[in-house]
């Protein structure tokens, strides 16, 4: 495919009021990534030429692009053309005769949907889908196979509301139709808007030719208010599930398993049902356990949970986690901690057991410490390490110690709770007051 061909334009500067939300709305995420994000990379295997309008909260949209791809154009659409999709291609200059214009919330878009436009002889390509309830969607009335007309749902008559074919808000035109329609948009409607759908009718009356091409909603859905995103969710979730079961991960009851768009896994790894695996985590040839959250981190030839927390800048090796363990910004190598345990801003090294109820106790209120444990250290149950401290090799807590900060010497026991008493039918005594 030439990627040269066609240009790529993506309306991405509304305000996005049915999202109820200060964030503007194509920034609000799915799976981990801004919806916006989805449609840029889906637009980038296409074309080389990609411009993306932007307004409401423009230098957030800006920023949040930049931070993933470095040959974006950005257009902003200025007050008079606003609001409005029409307003939004008032300024556009592409590199190419054809120019494919997206909308910015449509998040579930693929390459491959994108390919089925760039096939046409007509001079005008738009997408329709059929939905048993078209709410929210533009009704395209279509005459003899040909589009006739898009008529927006506060604009609709009564007949023309039960129509159930919508345009699905992606459209192929060519340099010259842009550059004489758009500047002919008016804002003389419900929404007082400039809407680009107006450009279909004003081209049919020319006698153009307009086609549709039928899509689906998994592909092609608008997301306009918080149920919306959920559901797109919902779609991404199962595309991104299937990608890595396909490539050999275990899933038990994937729907209740959340991985979000920059997590990888190599090997062999099973993740059980309930877990949630976030950011760029990488997993390999590991099990995680019902019921766990890993973000962010790194969990190799390791087994985590059920029920454990690996919060950021985490990374595992030959290590086995269990129940009730959170492990934060810590790297664990060759180590067991099997039970509710709080292990932050550490390095534990191998053959070392961390006890039940261990705790680094990393901050004093105001600043974070680092906690360093040896290898072959035993760390008996329910003992605190009172950071900054280093357990040096081959180093012994008794359970229940607090260990205050400094350096535990190879071969020594740390100990600290109190001598142990025994007070004769103390129990009986007690209880018979009462
Ligand atoms: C639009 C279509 C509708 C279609 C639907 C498909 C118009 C007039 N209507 O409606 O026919 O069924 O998409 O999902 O085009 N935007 C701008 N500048 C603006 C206003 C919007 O760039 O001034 C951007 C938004 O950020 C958004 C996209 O255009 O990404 C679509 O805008 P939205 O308000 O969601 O349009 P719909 O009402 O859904
Ligand atoms: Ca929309």
């Amino acid at each position: 495919m030439n990627k040269n061909k066609i240009s790529i334009v993506i309306l991405a500067a509304g305000k996005g009021s049915r999202m109820k939300s200060a964030k503007a709305k194509v920034l609000h995420s799915i799976c981990g990534k801004e919806m916006l994000y989805f449609i840029v990379k889906a637009s980038r295997e296409i074309s080389d030429d990609i411009t993306v309008v932007i307004a409401h909260q423009k230098e957030s949209v800006m920023a949040s692009m930049n931070s993933y791809f470095n040959d974006i154009n950005f257009v902003v659409q200025n007050d008079i053309n606003f609001p409005g999709t029409g307003g939004a291609m008032k300024n556009i200059s592409v590199k190419n005769e054809r120019v494919l214009v997206l909308n910015g919330d449509m998040p579930l878009i693929t390459p491959n949907a994108l390919n089925g436009f760039l096939n046409t002889n007509s001079d005008i390509l738009m997408s329709i889908f059929n939905l048993q309830n078209p709410d929210g969607y533009g009704r395209v009335i279509i005459e003899e196979e040909q589009v006739k007309k898009i008529v927006e749902q506060k604009d609709a008559s009564g007949i023309e509301l039960q129509i159930t074919t919508v345009n699905a808000g992606i459209y192929l035109f060519s340099k010259d139709i842009l550059n004489k329609y758009i500047p002919q948009l008016t804002n003389n409607n419900a929404q007082k808007e400039y809407y680009l759908t107006d450009v279909i009718s004003m081209a049919k009356a020319d006698g153009l030719s307009i086609s549709a091409l039928l899509v689906e909603e998994e592909h092609f859905k608008g997301v306009n208010s918080k149920k919306d995103l959920a559901d797109a969710e919902e779609i991404m979730q199962q595309r991104i599930n299937t990608k890595w079961m396909e490539a050999g991960v275990s899933m038990q009851l994937p729907s209740t398993i959340y991985i979000e768009e920059g997590v990888t896994f190599e090997g062999e790894c099973i993740v059980e049902n309930g877990c949630r695996i976030t950011g760029s985590s990488k997993i390999i040839n590991s099990h995680i356990k019902a019921h766990s959250i890993v973000e962010e981190s790194i969990v190799k030839n390791s087994d985590v949970g059920p029920l454990a927390h690996l919060r950021p800048a985490s990374s595992l090796e030959d290590t086995h986690v269990g129940n009730f363990v959170e492990i934060k910004k810590s790297t664990l190598k060759g180590v067991k901690a099997g039970h509710l345990s709080y292990i932050g801003d550490a390095t534990v090294d191998e053959g070392t057991n961390i006890g039940a109820g261990v705790i680094t106790c990393n901050y004093d209120g105001i600043n974070k410490y680092k906690t360093t444990i040896g290898k072959n250290v035993f760390v008996g149950s329910d003992s605190q390490l009172i950071a900054p401290i280093t357990l040096e090799d081959n180093v012994m807590v008794a359970a229940g110690t607090t260990v205050r900060s400094g350096t535990i010497k190879s071969g020594e026991l740390a100990v600290s709770s109190a001598k142990q008493r025994i007070i004769k039918d103390f129990y009986y005594k007690f209880f018979s007051k009462k």
